[in-house]
Formats: structure tokens, sequence, C-alpha cells
């Protein structure tokens, strides 16, 4: 390792559930998410970032420009103009020299503070809990000896609200923008006299002296966010935006004593009137939603309680599973950030990150039902109502839309369907939610196909055709169709193209005498088939159980029969019936997703195929930053199999890391009882291991897992990419809660079923699971995997499920 490697930006404070970063000059903008359920914020660790109201496409409130050079450039900023000195707490966007810095990323908030020239300026930015604004509440105190008089910018540059058109459309943009101003707030209301009903503010509790809405004349058109002329001058313009680029800039003369501090409370906030309502007078927008939002923030004991408030809400949230390991890095993972990462990817799915623009992607099918499997021991109502919308995107046949949008709810059709493991999710989504909940009045919940009225059926009709889309598909081998894609958005086995400007996501999808399979989807649906199978016996469907059980029987012996390479089990057949993932291939012999999803549905393991599959992810697979998706790596690309091989060796689904699907090893290492070497993977894209060992290399966030690392091929082994917005976040922590820790919970209560590396020693559960508050105490005794006994309140029981009933207990298990 070189120095360069070992430097250190950061550090975790678990007392505090906070990444503390002490250089603004991280390797790449280190990132975290406001908000909570409607009004969201991106913001960086130089106070980078964006805002939106529930959709990043549509109800993009702030501007923000990807890719920009510098890197991350715009965001909210506070200008302090000292004298000749001007600065930023966050050190951007003008880079002045700090005396201190630190940016605090915690549970949906983050703290950035400053100090210069005795000056410390400390911003705390939050979303509180039910409201549709950001509240920057900044603190400037006077460490000095003597008075300082210094004049205070703000700044936010606005979207016109569709974030795509915003970046393209300028013929029109430019001519829209429409603002008005009342005391210190700064209304943005652009297209608010035609179609619109919302429009946004950003305010101070305090009177200004001056204000900005016009970007250029701001700024100037030849400066830059670093130095904006009527900051560098300390002379705001009070500019009044007609069209180009309108913003909100407040002016303020702030004097301090020696050792006295003020605070100031900004506020941006977004409302929606009633069509009826839109207006107080001709073109004048009715405030009255926004006084009154704004009279419940202006002040700091207001928005001190509301911030108490959010740091309760995710106490609760994080009491709900609580480990002590006596392993710190372990421990807060676990109680800490991976929880902390679910919730956010649940919030958001794939759609805006600092490496999805918020634009192109909404909610995907596949991807919102993982995500629920992290989230919804956290809020079980909103998984539900999820779970809910998602089915409602799902087609009569059983196939379904790939992804929805948040705002509408309604599926996209840019992206359409054909992803045949797409229907398979919605078992594991609604299976996870009952067993959590114990609701099973969710099966009999009315929901619409492609969200027409009158089309409604039971939810459990949904499952039942999401089974029967697999069984309805199947190839030569009597293996599932692969469609357009499984998983593995990339491997486009139907998608024949030369053409560089289609997208291989929606060019075209033969299905007509196709043979191309998927032992991926094989694997997935034998794991979601015993479960549905299971959730039918449970529910008196006795007839329709046997059915789907001959389905399941018949794919596991298809899969032996036709999916097994000798090593390990093939990945796919291609169009033309020829093996995929295979010794005999030249390249890609061997794929981890049908190892992953065939060894968690132990398919031949009476056989030895489980546990050679598993030790050939080792030898083949495995390397110093985790398990790459392939090996070897494609040095070509492959016109039958699509944009598998267009990524260059070691990156994304080309032999890349993918985090998203090393946990479906360690699963199956935990179900095979291999303990140490579940232990020895999952601990090698564990973020807080990987913080230690490599801050520069790995580049992203190390508190939060990313999609990608790059594999053993790559030019640079190790480095992260596409952090945050991953099913890593739900399978790291289904892997760890249930398999490695072993807390499972199940319809009758909870399984326990530990599976650990010998070296494990004795640790304690804390988990709340519906009315029930059970402290669950695992003594392994060096064991990897078995449970010898349990003992409920002093009695021991028969089996490894606790029986659920409500109130407190403490269990204690034996191994
Ligand atoms: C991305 C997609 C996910 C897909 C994976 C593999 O993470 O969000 O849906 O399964 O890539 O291609
Ligand atoms: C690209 C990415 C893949 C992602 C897909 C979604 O193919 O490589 O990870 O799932 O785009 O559109």
């Amino acid at each position: 390792m070189t120095m360069e490697q070992q430097k250190r930006y950061g550090h975790f404070d678990d007392q505090h559930r906070e990444y503390v970063i002490t250089d603004p000059q991280t390797p790449w903008p280190w990132i975290n998410y406001l908000g909570n359920e409607d009004f969201f914020s991106l913001i960086s660790n130089t106070a980078g970032g964006y805002s939106f109201y529930k959709d990043a496409k549509f109800r993009r409130i702030t501007r923000y420009r990807y890719n920009n050079v510098p890197m991350d450039n715009g965001g909210r900023y506070f200008y302090i103009k000292d004298g000749d000195t001007v600065w930023n707490p966050g050190w951007k966007p003008c880079k002045t020299p700090l005396d201190f810095y630190e940016c605090r990323h915690g549970m949906s908030y983050t703290r950035i503070t400053g100090r210069k020239n005795g000056v410390e300026a400390s911003v705390l930015f939050f979303v509180p809990l039910k409201k549709w604004a950001e509240v920057q509440k900044l603190t400037l105190k006077n460490e000095s000896s003597e008075t300082k008089t210094l004049k205070l910018f703000s700044f936010e540059e606005w979207c016109l609200w569709n974030a795509a058109t915003d970046m393209e459309n300028f013929q029109r943009n430019f001519s829209t923008g429409e603002v008005e101003i009342e005391g210190s707030t700064i209304y943005h209301k652009t297209e608010y006299r035609e179609r619109r009903n919302h429009y946004a503010f950003y305010h101070v509790n305090t009177p200004i002296q001056g204000f900005d809405t016009d970007r250029e004349t701001f700024v100037g058109l030849y400066n830059e966010f670093a130095d904006p002329q009527a900051v560098m001058e300390g002379k705001p313009r009070n500019s009044h935006a007609h069209g180009w680029s309108p913003i909100a800039s407040h002016y303020i003369e702030v004097t301090l004593k020696p050792g006295e501090s003020k605070d100031f409370v900004f506020l941006l906030g977004y409302i929606e009137n009633e069509q009826d309502e839109k207006f107080e007078a001709p073109q004048m927008i009715n405030k009255k939603k926004a006084h009154a939002l704004i009279a419940e923030l202006d002040s700091t004991a207001k928005v001190d309680k509301a911030f108490a408030e959010l740091c309760e809400y995710w106490d609760a949230l994080l009491n709900i599973y609580k480990v002590r390991t006596g392993n710190d890095k372990l421990d807060r993972m676990v109680n800490i950030w991976n929880q902390y990462q679910c919730m956010v990817t649940f919030n958001f799915s794939r759609s805006a990150s600092f490496f999805e623009s918020g634009v192109g992607r909404g909610m995907g099918f596949r991807d919102s039902n993982q995500d629920l499997v992290g989230f919804v021991h956290q809020i079980p109502p909103r998984a539900r109502q999820r779970i809910i919308d998602i089915a409602s995107t799902q087609f009569p046949d059983g196939g379904c839309y790939h992804q929805y949008q948040p705002l509408t709810k309604r599926g996209n059709n840019d992206i359409g369907g054909g992803f045949n493991d797409d229907p398979c999710w919605l078992i594991f989504g609604t299976v996870a939610y009952i067993k959590e909940t114990g609701d099973f009045s969710i099966l009999d919940e009315m929901v619409p196909f492609d969200n027409q009225p009158g089309s409604e059926v039971t939810l459990f009709e949904h499952l039942k055709i999401s089974m029967d889309h697999v069984i309805k598909n199947l190839g030569p081998h009597m293996l599932p169709l692969i469609g357009r894609a499984d998983w593995n958005d990339c491997l486009n086995l139907n998608c024949f193209s030369w053409d560089p400007n289609e997208s291989f996501q929606t060019t075209e999808n033969v299905s007509e005498g196709t043979k191309a399979e998927s032992l991926m989807i094989a694997g997935l649906f034998v794991v979601t088939g015993k479960d549905y199978v299971a959730l039918c016996k449970k529910i008196g469907k006795a007839e329709e159980a046997a059915r789907m059980q001959k389905a399941v029987d018949e794919m596991i012996e298809a899969v032996k029969k036709h999916g097994w390479d000798g090593e390990w089990y093939l990945r796919a057949y291609d169009f033309y019936g020829r093996k995929i993932g295979s010794n005999e291939c030249e390249e890609a012999k061997i794929f981890i997703e049908s190892q992953g999803w065939c060894t968690m549905a132990e398919i031949g393991a009476e056989d030895g195929m489980v546990a050679k599959s598993l030790d050939s992810c080792k030898k083949y697979l495995e390397c110093e930053h985790g398990m790459v998706l392939n090996n070897p790596a494609f040095t070509k690309y492959i016109y039958e199999y699509g944009e598998i091989s267009s990524y260059p060796e070691g990156y994304k689904e080309n032999a890349g890391i993918f985090c998203h699907n090393n946990p479906w090893v360690i699963i199956g290492e935990c179900l095979a009882g291999r303990g140490n070497d579940a232990w020895s993977h999952y601990a090698k894209i564990l973020p807080s291991y990987v913080e230690e060992k490599y801050q520069t290399l790995h580049k992203v966030e190390p508190y939060v897992n990313c999609q990608m690392v790059a594999g053993k091929d790559a030019y640079k082994p190790g480095e992260g990419k596409n952090s945050w917005l991953t099913g890593t976040a739900a399978w790291m922590w289904y892997t760890v809660s249930e398999f490695i820790l072993g807390i499972k919970p199940d319809y009758d209560g909870i399984r326990i079923d530990p599976c650990l590396p010998e070296t494990a020693t004795d640790y304690t559960v804390q988990r709340k699971f519906r009315e029930a508050d059970y402290e669950i105490t695992i003594h392994p005794n060096g064991a990897q995997k078995g449970v010898k006994q349990i003992v409920v309140d002093g009695k021991p029981i028969d089996g490894t499920v606790i029986p659920y009933s409500a109130g407190k207990h403490v269990v204690e298990v034996t191994m």
C-alpha cells in the first residue's frame, strides 16, 4: 500500500451515528441524503447537491450540473465576506483555505463547520419530519477578541422543475423564469401562471439588507461560483429575474462582538395550491401556505425541536434491530449505516445519486422489491404501500414494466418490460413483508393491472400470475426464458445490436424462435417458488401449493440435468441454445449470479453441486476486494451477448465486483453451514472494513456500499463507483441480519439459525418484532452452524422458531 492510499479523510463517530469528514478534498464527493418521505435533498461534504419534491425528474427544486468541472459545483452556498477575505463554511466554492473544516454526515442530517480568521460558521442541514422544506440553520460565532462585521450572502439556484428539460430546452427556458420577492422570502414561480400549481421559496428568519434573483447579475457572466461579482464587491444588486436563470440570494450584514454568536434559519420550501386558490391577486401567487410553513420553522427553538424529533425518529427506527458483538466494525454497519442505506435505497430506488442523474430512472420493479426487504422492519406500512404500487404496474400475463415514475406511479414506457426475472421479485418482497408483520390481509388487497381502473384482482392473484409467468415461458431445456434480460440488465441474449445509437435496454427483444434461457431465473424461481408454496400452505391453498411444488421440483430437475457444468452452474443458454458460463466457453467461463441463486435454492446439494459451486466461486471469482461477476472477463464485444461485453475488463457487469450479488453466494455459504467462508466474503465488501484498508483507492463514501468495485481484471482493482443506490444495501442487511447473525422473521415467530465464523464470540440481538421485544443472546461455542437449544424466558423450546407472543422476552441460544 502506498502512502497515498493510507491518507485518511475521515472517521466514524458511532456514539453520534455520524461519519466525520475532516478534509474537504475527499477523493470523490462524499454525500448524504436529507428527507424521509416527500421532500428530499442530496448534500455533499462541501454543501453541493440539490433538492426535489418526491420525484427527482419532475419536481426538481434546485439545479445541479452533473459531471461538472470542477466536480460537484453548485449547491447551497453561504459566502462570508470578512474584510477582503471571502470564504465558505464547506470550503467550496471559494476554496479559501480554512483554519478548520469538518463535515458530519448523520442520520438524515449533515452539519458542516468551517472556521476562518476567528469566525466559526456551522450549518445544520435537515428536512424536518412531515415538512416540505430543507432547514439550513447557520450559526455564526465570533471567536476572536475584536468585533467583527461580516457580509453574509446565501445562494441557491432554481431548477425550472423538470430536471431533464431544464438541461436541454434553452430556447424556452431562458424566457420562462419568474420570481417574486416579499420581505426576506424569495419565491420561485416559473410556469405557475400556466399549468403548475406549485412554487418554491427560500426564506431567512431575519430582515435582509439586499437580495439577488438573477444569476448573471449576481455572479457576472465571466465569473464563477467561486467569485460572484456581488459577493466580491460586497454589494447585492437587488436584481429581479425575468427569464434566464433565476436564483435566490439573501444579503445580510452581521455584527458580532467577541464571543457573540447568532443563528440564522434559512428555509428552502415547496408549496402546492389548489387550482382555484392559486393566486392572491392577478399574477401574484397565493403565499398563505408558505407563510404558514415559515411560521412553523422561523426560530432557533422551533428548528431545534424539529431536529430533536428527527433524531428521535431515527432512535426508534434503529432500536428495532440492534446487535452487540463487541466488534465495532460489524456493530456500526449493522446498527447504523447498513440500515440507514436501506432507508435511502427504499426512498430513491436508483433515481437520484451522484451517479444517477435523477432524470433517467424511476423506481425499478425488481430493484424496489429487493430494497423493501432491507426496509420492511423499519416502517412496514410504507413497505406495504410500495408492494401495492409495484404490483399495480404489472400486466395481466404476469410481465411488468421494468420501472415506474414515483410521482405518477405509472409504468415507464420508455423502458417497457420483458425482463423475465421481474415477476418473481414480487413474491420475494411480499413474503418478507408478511413474515415481518404477520399481515396476511395484504394478499386480499385489490390491485389493478397497468394502473387501469376496473382491472383489479387480489394481490395473491398477482403473485400467482408472477409464478405462472415463469412457467409459461420455459425454453427447450425447460429452463426459464430470459427475455430482454434477467437480473443482469446487461446479459442481452435476444437483443442483437450493431447500432451504437440504440440502447441495449430498449432495442429489439427477439422472442420468436429464441432458445435463450437463464439459470439465474431458474434459481430465483426455486427460491421464491418454495416461499410461494409455503405461503399457499399457510393460507390453506393446498391445491395451489401442490401445483407449484411440482413446478419447483421440475425446475430443480431441469437445472440438475441441463444447468450443471461439472464444477459450477451454467449461466444461461444463448439465442441459439449454446452454453454461457461454461468451461467450454472461451471467456466468461463462470458467472456469479447462477452460483448465488442455485446455491441459495440448494439445487443438487445432495449431489455435492452446492459445495462445488461455492468452491468454484472462491477459486475463480474471489479476489482481494470481493467476488467478480464473471471470469475471465470479456475482452471483446460479443454481438449475441449484448451490453455485458461492451464494458472494459473488470468494470460493471463485465467482471466488476457487483457488490449486489456477492451476498447471494454468502447466503449460499450460510445455508451450507460454511460460516468461515461466509464471513470472509462478507468482510471483504463490508464498508467499515474497506474504510480502514483503502480510503483513497476505494474513492467513494466509506460508510455505505457501492454498486460496483472494479474487479481483478480492471486497470485499478478496488476502485468503487455508483455509491448509495444499490440493491447491495438490502442484500447486505438480509444476509447479516438473517443468515449470519441468524435472526429470521417467520410467519409464526422468529427463527434462529446463525452461521458464523468459528472465531465468533457470544453476542446479543435486541429485536422488536410486531408487538414483541426480544433480547436474544447467542452462544456460538465455536460452532459455525447448528442451534442445539433455545431457552425462552427460562423455558427450553422445541425446534428453532421462537413462537410469537407479544411483550418482552429473554432468549438464550446455544449452538
Ligand atoms: C443495476 C440495476 C439492477 C440490475 C443490476 C445488474 O444495479 O439497478 O436492476 O439488476 O444493475 O445489471
Ligand atoms: C446499464 C448498467 C446496469 C444497469 C442498467 C440500467 O446497463 O450497466 O448496471 O442496471 O444500465 O438501465
